[in-house]
């Protein structure tokens, strides 16, 4: 695992206050392909436990007052992996809700359009390439749409790995632990995997965060990227 510069870490604020961030659309807006049960125990319970198990372990700290992503980054300088599994989990998340959208999904539009075209051939192919790893990823992880030095690549993490801690800037995730889809979907993770990238992934955000990426270096840009967080519901 690579490590960012920790002398990056002292500007950086992305949850301020290590709070549980509201979701940015209502409980059942992304139903039928995520019901409201399913968003409220996964936002509601497993992602407020690692905000919560984060709070915990900095309690008392100097950390107390830095950003979930200055955690995640300061928990790889002291392999600290208990930290990293509750903060990364929490940063994770907090990206993870803003990749989706009602309405969202099917063509990838904007500047990340003609990266995919170049990178993958075309959405479909992305698509496939995306529901592919998502098969083969062995138990809980992520995958993601990252930029790698300046090419899109898909990728994966294990359990609360995130591509934060490494010289890549994430533009889309789709958490595949099962609590974020068993209950819709049981063993199908394929299935909730095709039906995100088909009607809920949001791709402005992609294209905000490659924006992002132009104007700034890989590290710059994920320490920015989520900055400020995005209502989306405004
Ligand atoms: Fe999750």
């Amino acid at each position: 695992m690579q490590s960012a510069d920790p002398g990056s870490f002292a500007s950086l604020k992305f949850c301020k206050g290590l709070v549980l961030p509201s979701l940015p659309y209502a409980l059942d807006a992304l139903e039928p392909h995520i019901s409201r049960n399913t968003l409220a125990v996964h936002h509601g319970q497993h992602h407020a436990a690692y905000v919560e198990r984060t709070r915990s372990l900095v309690k008392g700290s100097d950390l107390e007052s830095a950003s979930v992503a200055d955690i995640v980054r300061y928990s790889v300088t002291q392999s600290d992996r208990g930290l990293f599994n509750a903060a990364a989990q929490a940063w994770n998340h907090e990206f993870y809700w803003q990749c989706l959208r009602p309405g969202g999904g099917g063509e990838s539009h904007g500047a990340i359009a003609q990266m995919i075209e170049d990178g993958f051939g075309s959405c479909r192919h992305f698509s496939h390439e995306f529901v592919t790893l998502a098969g083969e990823q062995f138990g809980s992880g992520w995958i993601w749409l990252v930029l790698d030095g300046g090419r899109l690549r898909i990728t994966a993490t294990s359990n609360a790995g995130t591509p934060l801690v490494q010289l890549q800037v994430p533009l889309l995730a789709i958490d595949v632990w099962e609590h974020a889809y068993y209950l819709d979907y049981q063993h199908r993770r394929l299935d909730y995997v095709d039906a995100l990238l088909t009607h809920l992934i949001d791709w402005d955000f992609a294209n905000h965060n490659l924006g992002m990426a132009s104007v700034a270096g890989a590290q710059a840009t994920v320490e920015r990227q989520l900055l400020p967080r995005r209502d989306l519901g405004a």
